[in-house]
């Protein structure tokens, strides 16, 4: 369904909201009427009516059954890290329908899981894998290919084939990243009925941008509101595609406040409160690292160390 069909939106509308980032007829369903009429430039109470509209034609955040959330619940699978402590840590491993955030300081480890998880989706359920394909968006231009090659060969990959199922695009500003989430969307559904189906959907980083565009400017608001609806958009993918979805966050130093909590992270409770899973990272000595779960709704709270070697993520 075109934007235009939708009533009250003319192509002059449709163009603005295309412009402002709303490609689809379920971005208009899941946007506030402030949202969409800042974006197309018509009155507030024009866009609630687009967006009812919208709802109505995608069908979208109703009621379901409890018995249909618990079949959905079931088909949740989990994804190794490659290390025992650290799947352990989580419950067994990296979940299905989930968002699991990995946040910690710069050289923490957090682009090594992104990678490790991108070979490791790949694997037979047997070995701990999805037997899918990866998608990373990533907005600090810190894929390497290299890397990928040297984790598949340690997993008894061929480099190239893991390459071939990893999907990589390079996000340049948040509004970037956040249309990229309805390109995954895209690419996903063409690769739904192949032999290797997107199961892994990783942003590292997913709050760079928006601290960087929003540094220093009386937005906050709006930089929460933006975050919180990009990770709504994640987990719907995850959701959609029985996908595991990995976002890294880096933590923010804040040498201007006195004993502040040194590991707080960007977008604060807004992450919090999508991400079902958390974990902190620290440096330890050498390649070992420690991991901890924060906030788990389900899971004990608890500490483990894992390294960061040549041939990945590994027990330590
Ligand atoms: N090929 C490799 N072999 C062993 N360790 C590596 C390799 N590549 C990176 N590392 C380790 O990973 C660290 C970088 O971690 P990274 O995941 O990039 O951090 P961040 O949390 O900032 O994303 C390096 O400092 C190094 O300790
Ligand atoms: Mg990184």
């Amino acid at each position: 369904m075109e934007l235009e069909e939708l009533p009250g939106v003319g192509s002059a509308t449709a163009e603005k909201l295309r412009e402002a980032g709303y490609h689809s007829v379920e971005a208009v369903a899941v946007a506030t009427p402030a949202e969409l009429a800042a974006a197309a430039e018509i009155g507030e109470a024009v866009a609630a009516k687009i967006i009812s509209a919208a709802r109505e034609a995608v069908d979208i955040g109703g009621f379901e059954t409890g018995e249909k959330i618990l079949e959905r619940r079931k088909s949740i699978r989990k994804l190794t890290t490659g290390s025992k402590a650290l799947d352990s840590l989580l419950g067994g491993g990296i979940e299905t329908q989930a968002i699991t955030e990995f946040y910690g300081e710069f050289g923490s480890g957090k682009t090594q899981i992104a990678h490790q998880l991108a070979v490791n989706v790949q694997l037979p359920e047997e070995q701990g894998g999805l037997n899918g394909s990866a998608i990373i968006i990533d907005t600090e231009n810190t894929f390497r290919p290299e890397r990928i090659a040297e984790m598949a060969t340690a997993v008894g990959l061929e480099p190239e084939e893991a390459l071939r199922n990893i999907h990589v695009a390079r996000a340049y500003n948040s509004n970037h990243q956040m249309l990229l989430v309805e390109k995954a969307t895209e690419l996903a559904e063409e690769l739904k009925d192949t032999e290797k189906p997107v199961r892994l959907l990783i942003i590292d980083s997913a709050t760079a941008h928006f601290r960087t565009e929003y540094v220093g400017r009386g937005t906050l608001a709006d930089r929460q509101q933006k975050i919180n609806k990009h990770l709504h958009d994640a987990l719907r993918f995850g959701d959609l595609f029985n996908a595991a979805v990995m976002i890294t966050n880096q933590v923010q130093a804040r040498p201007d406040v006195f004993f502040a909590d040194p590991t707080k992270p960007v977008g604060g409770h807004i992450v919090a409160h999508t991400a079902t899973f958390r974990v902190y990272l620290r440096k330890s000595k050498g390649e070992k690292r420690i991991a901890r779960l924060v906030d788990s709704p389900y899971l004990p709270e608890g500490e483990v160390v894992f390294a960061v070697v040549r041939e990945g993520i590994r027990d330590a």
